[in-house]
């Protein structure tokens, strides 16, 4: 009997704001990712997550800055030659996610931009003619920009009813199309990054409490999309993801597990609200001691009890190291929990990253004995700098031992009896990189020649690990070698 299911999905993943690029062609309109800025030389730990409302008007007018991801790698046009890749390199499925902003250009439209929704129909035909199930997400890191600056995001609950008609359009359109759909991408890095995650433009001040109200139009918003799903695409999959925070105590002392414990139910309580249908004492508490309230309303519990989702995503990369004293509610940015320490044990990736394979078989173990819901690992790799050689090949041997270790502990989480439906590669192919909007923080099993600045001819080749990957996924997981 093979060690992983039958129907096991090995697929890939993106997101539409890193890799489309055509940040303008057919009346899409522009989004939060694509004023960030690519900073030549900036601390990869250290990144810019502020965004005030004057730096995003004078970036969209400013011709001196480099903006990678209005670029990214031009998948908008080189598609077909990319999904006949994809299915070279045996991805039997592909997580990418839609731009609202190519279907709602300003987002408060009552009609469709028709355009945009042609182009994902390219996409999905050609994905499903090549045996390649789409696993689509509605929400990453992109919402129409007009709705930053005349909302203030997602902290505007105005905005629930605008994404209610984008998901409506879009899960209506490619209901036969795709497999599963994830509402949120990492619902829970809304705590670390509200500009990216929440649209927040960042202001004098406190922002904690408009920040809470994002989070919780987000949990609302994530019930909406799966009661359309049921609605309008009943033979789909209907999830949504959060971003794995694996952490380990610094020392045995009680305090630092105290804090691993909170820090794992703070991450936690995003899944908590989507899979059980409420809000968890960790949040209603720590609102309550920092002065702040959740906007709800009469009938919204009963939404959230009532469209929890089919299946839970998660990314994994790293675990972190937590020490007495730390909170992801109060985390800044996306410093380490406890920025000063790290696992010793552990080795690093060039961008400083710690390599912990183990801590996904222990991450899919608490999953699932919390929810009991399927898991899908959405996003698993490693971001390295990679080399051309004269000879026109990739040798990533550390990014096939990367994932060949992440994939063996797959493995034995499935044999612990932990059910997962599909393991997602970050990332097939080399696209813009979300924190640092850098080319050369490559992920890809498919090489493409294009440097920071955009330069460069493009040219798409298969790296040593997309061979491997070939490799893995034709006999089912049962060779990684
Ligand atoms: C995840 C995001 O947090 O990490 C992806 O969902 C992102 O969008 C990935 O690309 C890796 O992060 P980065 O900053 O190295 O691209």
């Amino acid at each position: 009997m093979s060690a992983f299911p039958e129907g096991f999905q090995w697929g890939g993943g993106v997101a539409a704001n890193q890799f489309e690029g055509a940040w303008q062609a057919d009346g899409r309109g522009p989004s939060q990712s694509d004023i960030k800025r690519f900073v030549p030389d900036a601390d990869p730990l250290s990144i810019d997550t502020t965004a005030t409302v004057e730096a995003i008007r004078a970036a969209l007018t400013d011709t001196e800055g480099l903006y990678p991801k209005r670029w990214g790698i031009d998948f908008f046009h080189t598609y077909e030659q990319d999904i006949a890749l994809f299915a070279e390199i045996g991805m039997t499925a592909f997580r990418t996610s839609i731009s609202w902003s190519r279907i709602f250009p300003r987002g408060d439209e009552e009609e469709p931009n028709e355009a945009g929704l042609a182009f994902y129909d390219r996409v999905f035909a050609t994905l499903r003619a090549h045996g390649i199930a789409p696993v689509v997400t509605l929400s990453h890191y992109e919402m129409p920009l007009h709705l930053v600056l005349e909302n203030d995001g997602w902290s505007d609950r105005r905005v629930l009813e605008m994404w209610e008609r984008y998901c409506r359009v879009v899960i209506g359109r490619y209901a036969d199309a795709v497999d599963s759909w994830i509402a949120f991408n990492q619902i829970n890095s809304a705590l670390l990054d509200p500009f990216i995650a929440l649209g927040l433009p960042t202001r004098e001040g406190d922002q904690r409490q408009q920040q809470w109200d994002g989070i919780y139009h987000q949990w609302l918003a994530n019930a909406a999309a799966v009661k359309i799903g049921r609605e309008l695409a009943p033979s789909a999959r209907h999830g949504s993801m959060i971003l794995d925070v694996s952490v380990v105590p610094r020392t045995t002392a009680p305090e630092d597990s105290l804090a691993q414990m909170l820090y794992l139910q703070q991450s936690m309580s995003f899944s908590d609200v989507m899979v059980r249908g409420r809000v968890p004492g960790v949040v209603r508490r720590y609102l309550r001691e920092s002065g702040l309230t959740l906007p709800e309303q009469p009938g919204d519990a009963e939404l959230l009890r009532e469209n929890t989702i089919d299946f839970l995503a998660v990314s994994y990369y790293s675990s972190e190291v937590v020490s007495a004293g730390a909170s992801m509610f109060d985390a800044e940015g996306w410093e380490p929990a406890a920025a000063s320490a790290r696992n010793e044990l552990l080795e690093r990736t060039d961008w400083g990253w710690q390599i912990d394979p183990v801590g996904l078989r222990i991450a899919l173990n608490r999953y699932w004995d919390r929810y009991q819901v399927p898991l899908m690992i959405a996003e698993n790799g490693i971001g390295a700098r990679d080399e051309l050689l004269p000879d026109g090949t990739i040798e990533d041997d550390y990014r096939i031992d990367f994932l060949r270790r992440h994939v063996e502990q797959v493995r034995e989480a499935i044999a612990d009896g932990v059910e997962v439906l599909g393991y997602h590669p970050w990332s097939p192919i080399d696209i813009i990189s979300s924190g640092t909007s850098e080319m050369k923080k490559r992920y890809g099993l498919i090489h493409v020649d294009q440097d920071d600045d955009g330069s460069g001819p493009g040219t798409r080749r298969i790296k040593a690990s997309g061979h491997w990957y070939r490799r893995v996924t034709a006999s089912g997981g049962e060779s990684l070698d």
